[in-house]
């Protein structure tokens, strides 16, 4: 696996993006899909899954735990649930691969069984800290060893007997509640869990289509322990952190008008649609319904003219994994973008901010990375608000695509380097933007 890969993304006389598609299933909820699969009693059919490496990697671990999974096939993924204390132990390191979601639930998922785990992960998870998770699991019992600086591998030590906590999270954080609330199924007695602000819920929603109760009270999601999942059936909505490229591209790219299907709008991820119409975008959602416990719904787009804004902080952890193709829109405004709070995005794949940054400041956009945030100076009044170039993703999917995005307003070709990784949460991302009206290729180098 030593491979690298190049994206050769360039501007194309008309830049007009058209017609309708439907993006790769949701990250967030594949996860969660084979993690819940997996506990529950009975036999979980998913549709919709991600078939991208960083869901597949969760996959992997639980048929190491002796689960058996078929699939993906299409989207279709079978997971014939072992209930809650019937995972078996394995001598495997339990490989997470890029996939940061999959190494912290399953920290929590799997602090309060009999056997010991070891959760290792590719060059960019084991940098990304997990102290984050140890630390409120190792107040309810747990007994979880990392480096010393916090990072994977990580090692936990089974045998432990867990008991329920009242944990307010330091950091506006999805992965670090879901690990609390799925160690608190292990645990004797209640575990809350309050977030500063909203963060998203799929493991609440996912949860009680298993059968569990989550009360949520204000910012606080509380469990009892013991409690078991029926299986069920999941339906996983196209992504819409896949979405937010083509949608950012529809606006950006003079006379597009772009339809996104079956795109799920759960509120606590449509911070994105929020901040692009706050910065003027024309974004429609039609058909609204509902998809196993997940709204979902079709996006229309259409491009129009940006403003820069200050972009509020309540939007940020609504938004959080958007914000790589929201610089990009940034830099097609008119005006001043400012972003701040926003200082979770620099241990992500990639430090965000910083990468974000450097790549932007290459194609000749005034953009001043701050320690939460990024200010970008716009060039919406210009055609061609880019020059060529070639940035350096530094293997973070999102930061490739953004910078694909980018070249609909280049005046020369982007070459994007080390764009591997697009496939651990958008398989089929060149095909689909080739189809839409793009011109990307992908290089083997
Ligand atoms: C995720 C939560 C977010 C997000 C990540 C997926 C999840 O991370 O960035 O891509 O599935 O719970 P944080 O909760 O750490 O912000």
């Amino acid at each position: 696996m030593n491979q690298v890969q190049n994206f050769y993304a360039q501007p194309r006389a008309g830049h007009l993006l058209a017609g309708s598609l439907r993006v790769p299933g949701d990250k967030s909820i594949s996860h969660r899909s084979v993690m819940l699969g997996a506990l529950a009693t009975g036999v979980t059919e998913v549709s919709g899954f991600l078939e991208g490496a960083d869901a597949i990697s969760t996959m992997n671990v639980f048929r190491a735990l002796g689960v058996r999974i078929e699939g993906p096939h299409a989207g279709r993924v079978t997971v014939e649930g072992v209930g809650l204390h019937g995972l078996k132990a394995t001598n495997q390191a339990l490989d997470c691969g890029n996939a940061g979601t999959a190494m912290r639930l399953l920290m929590g998922l799997l602090a309060g069984q009999a056997f010991d785990c070891l959760l290792v992960g590719d060059e960019s998870l084991t940098k990304r800290p997990m102290k984050r998770v140890s630390m409120p699991l190792a107040l309810m019992g747990a007994k979880i060893e990392t480096t010393a600086g916090g990072t994977p591998p990580v090692r936990l030590i089974g045998g432990q007997s867990l008991n329920g906590i009242d944990y307010t999270l330091p950091m506006a954080s999805a992965q670090v509640k879901s690990a609390v609330l799925l160690a608190g199924l292990y645990a004797s007695g209640k575990t809350s869990v309050t977030e500063p602000a909203p963060t998203r819920d799929h493991t609440e929603r996912m949860l009680g289509g298993f059968g569990v109760k989550v009360q949520r009270d204000g910012a606080t999601a509380s469990i009892e322990g013991g409690q078991h999942l029926r299986a069920t059936a999941v339906d996983v909505p196209a992504d819409i952190s896949s979405s937010a490229f083509f949608l950012v591209a529809a606006a950006i790219a003079s006379g597009s008008t772009l339809t996104l299907e079956h795109v799920g709008i759960n509120p606590t991820r449509t911070g994105v649609i929020d901040i692009l119409r706050l910065m003027g975008a024309s974004i429609t959602l039609t058909n609204p319904r509902d998809a196993a416990g997940e709204p979902v719904a079709d996006l229309v787009v259409n491009a129009g003219e940006l403003r820069g804004i200050e972009i509020p902080e309540a939007l940020v952890p609504l938004a959080i994994d958007e914000f790589p193709v929201l610089f990009v829109a940034a830099a097609c405004a008119r005006g001043k973008t400012v972003l701040t709070g926003a200082e979770e995005l620099r241990v992500k794949e990639s430090d965000r901010i910083a990468v974000m940054a450097d790549g932007l400041r290459k194609l000749g956009i005034d953009a001043e990375p701050t320690p939460d945030g990024m200010v970008i100076q716009g060039r919406g009044e210009h055609r061609e608000v880019f020059s060529g170039g070639v940035v350096d993703s530094h293997g973070d999917h999102r930061i490739a695509m953004a910078f694909a995005v980018a070249s609909l307003r280049a005046a020369a070709p982007i070459t994007i380097t080390d764009t591997l990784n697009v496939g651990t949460s958008f398989p089929g991302f060149v095909e689909l933007a080739n189809r839409a009206g793009m011109q990307v290729t992908a290089l083997a180098v």
